[in-house]
């Protein structure tokens, strides 16, 4: 018993959990909001959505002067925390939290500069987690948001590639997500629960994608390179 209770805790630390995510999004004309909405009903999160403090900004207004005007302060002087808008207090713990989805709208080619405040203050704190980022934009490219999260989040493990859903596309986000999570690999990865049912007396056969057996007790599964791997007929990610 007490070697089944060892292994189970060695397989726990050995396997990357998928069993929590946080989404973190800004969303000013509901876009991202919608797109978010989508995501959460097919995968299982904790969402937290970013506030400005100062409410009732029109950020569109004269030809988008306020959102232009954050995102030059930040763009001119990127490690001042003053450059940042402030936003209201978020209370999540992200140590609870395995993987991190960013729901982004587009400001000027950059992440729009509420959700930059958020990450400036806590991106750091994402080191080692997966990040995958989600883009709504009217028509520009996505790489300038997608430098800004690598900028804020330094050490973050991003997956690839970004999700970028044009406006118009919105009402079409639940396919693009869908498509999307079997790309990044997110709904291979599985919770330590479904693992936990799949072991055999404390054992595993777990197989390379390419079909060779090479770990079979929790382990030996200590030593496998990060990657895909089937465990007992599941795919899993292992890091
Ligand atoms: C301040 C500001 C600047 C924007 N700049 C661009 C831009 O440069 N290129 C673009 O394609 N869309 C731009 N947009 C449009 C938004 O990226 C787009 O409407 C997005 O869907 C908004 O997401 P939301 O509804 O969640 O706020 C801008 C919007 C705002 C408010």
């Amino acid at each position: 018993m007490k070697r089944i209770l060892l292994s189970l805790a060695v397989l726990i630390s050995a396997i990357a959990l998928h069993a929590k995510t946080l989404v973190v999004y800004y969303s000013y004309t509901n876009n991202v909001h919608s797109i978010i909405t989508e995501l959460t009903k097919q995968i299982d999160a904790d969402v937290v959505r970013i506030e400005p403090a100062e409410k009732g900004l029109d950020y569109a207004a004269n030809n988008y002067a306020i959102g232009s005007a954050q995102i030059s302060a930040i763009r001119n002087n990127p490690d001042e925390a003053s450059s940042y808008p402030a936003i209201d207090p978020v209370n999540v713990n992200l140590a609870e939290y395995d993987c991190v989805i960013i729901g982004a709208p587009l400001w000027w080619s950059n992440m729009a500069a509420p959700l930059q405040t958020y990450l400036f203050q806590n991106g750091k704190a994402m080191a080692g987690k997966k990040i995958e980022l989600i883009v709504s934009s009217a028509s520009s490219g996505i790489s300038g948001v997608e430098g800004d999260a690598k900028r804020l989040i330094p050490d973050g493990d991003f997956l690839s590639p970004s999700l970028w859903i044009r406006s118009s596309q919105t009402s079409n986000a639940a396919s693009l997500i869908s498509e999307w999570l079997k790309t990044t690999g997110y709904d291979t990865m599985t919770g330590v629960e479904e693992i936990q049912a799949a072991q055999n007396n404390g054992r595993y056969s777990v197989f390379s994608i390419s079909g060779t057996m090479v770990a079979e007790d929790a382990l030996s599964m200590q030593t496998l390179e990060k990657g895909l791997y089937i465990v007992n007929g599941k795919k899993v990610y292992i890091k």
